[in-house]
């Protein structure tokens, strides 16, 4: 496998309900998985993309969260809508979504 271009990953951590830290997992992000898997195809880019479902990326409040490399950019709340202008534009064209990024107190 070359080494690919960018690598996406998605928190698909879930906790228990009712926990206080809450959970990506319970937020979507196993839907918002299958939707960048589903982009990736549909373009042919596995070649180029990588995609990981991950456990717990630390600042849980916003998810569901999804950290692009080689950038080390958190985007939060993301939803599979977002997904394709995340592909166009960040993973295609190196242009970070602005308005789907972390605050910087938060990463
Ligand atoms: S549960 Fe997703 S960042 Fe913590």
């Amino acid at each position: 496998m070359a080494k690919p271009h960018k690598h996406v990953f998605v928190c698909v951590q879930s906790r228990p309900p009712g926990h206080p830290k809450g959970a990506c997992g319970g937020r979507g992000s196993p839907a918002l998985v299958q939707a960048f898997a589903d982009e990736l195809n549909r373009r042919g880019l596995w070649d180029r993309i990588a995609l990981t479902g991950t456990g717990c990326l630390g600042p849980c409040g916003g998810g569901p969260n999804v950290l692009v490399y080689p950038e080390g950019l958190l985007y939060h709340g993301v939803q599979a809508a977002d997904v394709p202008t995340l592909v166009s534009e960040h993973l295609l064209a190196d242009r970070p979504v602005a308005r789907l990024l972390a605050p910087a107190e938060v990463w």
